[in-house]
């Protein structure tokens, strides 16, 4: 028996899992590490940690499986999209990584559309957007010259960690569709938009498809974690794009929801499908020869993490003392208050927003707080609040034509029953889930059974590898009292847009 590794470096922790050739988790390990926020808007990590978190739970994995690594195959990676990590010539990381969710960059993107305009649209398949690659870099340029200067390679997250591991610099298309200097049609850097923005090309890892083999472990690395020598990593995905594949959706007609750190839907489609008004994203798919769209919450499970945090001790607590899972006590909490939170509403906003309104000044907000309200109905109404945007994400799929009925969920949230039910009756269809909750690790770990030759195609890899679970079918009446809250918190945003603007003023 062959095994395959995926690592996935996510923004609450990297988790790594080893695989059999079946999707059969082996043995799994994760590590956390800290997001800093400087200022309201900023959010940056440490490259470092990445690669701690990475070397801990690749060893921690081996070590627990017992099996001998000159039998794992291929190493896969996944990670956040969009983060910038700027190395020096020595391969030195010169400063935290800004990460998807800052969104300080809005007189950068001011600046590519007047250096860009349609360009920025036609070449890279989506609006020139706060939290994507390129507005990063230009803000370095603008306000950190002296540490630009230093700069000689510039990487995502992902590929950073591919670099720890191989020594190789590499991107893969689908997460370089989210620097916004990919032609995403064409699957290449742009040197044209590269030119434009006056970013040199040279910078750029060379551009692989996900499956492709990137690079083989170092002596050092194998040193460090236990892996082979020489074993092969492939080019991996963007957390969405390899989540998708964790999920089976790998076929036009398919589509999920993820709560992670973010919340996204996401759709397969043969053909880069962009959607005219740039409210959600086109980025080449980890298939080869496919792209995706997705619409992006961008505080999902941060919002309910946040909750959690800074008022749910009391949870964390009892949840200890019961053995279960915090967030179990407080879905069980959840759970326990009507649709509708007796009238209170939550606007997921707490980092900007994307999908469905581009909006880096938007903020979160409570509405309709009563005295008769509890931490309980602050706690339903922040999970609505979450499904409420994801909604807002199907509405848009839809009125573009993208076919989202075939929808799985995966991710933390997707753990819940309570959060998945909420997704079926505002999508008003069945959401399902697959037998591994492994999302992004199995779908890189998908990739590099391609990559290790088990598999012929992506698309065979997913289908020997990702098994159908549960169904959480929509009910009319639960539909119908939704439809009644998000009507009202469809409308909030747009009373709130200018106030938005002004509080970012303050
Ligand atoms: C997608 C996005 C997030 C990150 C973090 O555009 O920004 O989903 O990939 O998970």
């Amino acid at each position: 028996m062959k095994y395959l590794l995926g690592i996935d470096c996510g923004t609450s922790g990297t988790k790594t899992v080893l695989f059999d050739e079946r999707g059969n988790t082996i043995a799994s390990a994760s590590a956390g590490y800290p997001l800093y926020q400087v200022q309201n808007g900023y959010a940056e990590q440490e490259p470092t940690d990445w690669k701690n978190a990475m070397l801990q739970t690749v060893s921690q994995v081996i070590a627990k499986s017992g099996i001998d690594s000159a039998n794992i195959a291929g190493i896969g990676l996944s990670g956040q999209m969009h983060g910038l990590v700027m190395l020096d010539g020595d391969g030195n990381v010169l400063r935290r990584s800004i990460i998807w969710c800052d969104q300080r960059t809005a007189k950068q993107v001011e600046k590519m559309n007047s250096l860009a305009g349609d360009k920025i649209a036609q070449i890279s398949a989506n609006p020139a957007l706060t939290g994507w690659t390129a507005a990063k870099i230009l803000w370095v340029m603008d306000n950190e010259p002296h540490i630009f200067e230093k700069c000689r390679h510039i990487l995502l997250p992902k590929d950073y960690l591919r670099y720890v591991l191989t020594g190789e610099l590499a991107a893969e298309v689908s997460d370089a569709s989210g620097m916004q200097l990919l032609d995403v049609k064409n699957r290449c850097w742009s040197g044209e938009l590269c030119q434009i923005l006056g970013i040199d090309k040279d910078l750029l890892a060379p551009v692989y498809e996900s499956c492709e083999v990137t690079g083989r472990v170092t002596k050092q690395a194998a040193e460090l974690t236990g892996l082979k020598e020489g074993t092969i990593v492939v080019g991996g995905a963007g957390d969405n794009a390899a989540a998708a594949l964790g999920t089976g959706v790998c076929r036009q007609g398919r589509a999920f929801t993820t709560i992670g750190t973010s919340g996204v839907v996401f759709a397969h489609t043969d053909k880069p499908l962009i959607d005219p008004a740039g409210r959600i994203h086109t980025c080449c798919a980890a298939v080869p020869g496919s792209w995706h769209v997705m619409g992006v919450t961008q505080a999902a499970g941060l919002s309910l993490r946040w909750f959690r945090d800074n008022f749910c001790g009391a949870e964390k607590e009892a949840a200890a003392q019961l053995g279960i899972d915090e967030y179990e006590l407080m879905n069980r909490e959840a759970q326990s208050v009507p649709i509708g939170s007796e009238r209170l509403l939550y606007l997921p906003y707490l980092m900007g927003e994307r999908t469905p309104h581009l909006d880096a000044n938007a903020r979160g907000v409570f509405f309709g707080l009563s005295a008769l309200h509890t931490k309980k109905h602050m706690l339903r109404a922040v999970m609505e609040g979450v499904a409420f945007s994801l909604r807002d994400c199907v509405d848009i799929f839809k009125s573009t034509g993208v076919d989202i009925s075939d929808m799985a969920a995966c991710g933390g949230g997707a753990a819940s029953p309570l959060w998945r039910s909420m997704l079926a009756d505002l999508y008003s269809c069945e959401v399902k889930t697959v037998s591994s909750s492994e999302g992004p690790a199995l779908g890189a770990a998908i990739l590099a059974s391609v990559g290790a030759g088990i598999y012929p195609s992506v698309e065979q890899a997913c289908d020997a590898a990702v098994r159908p679970d549960k169904v959480c079918a929509p009910d009319s009446e639960r539909a119908a009292a939704y439809e009644k809250v998000y009507a009202l918190y469809k409308k909030l945003y747009p009373s709130l847009r200018q106030h938005f603007a002004e509080l970012a003023q303050l």
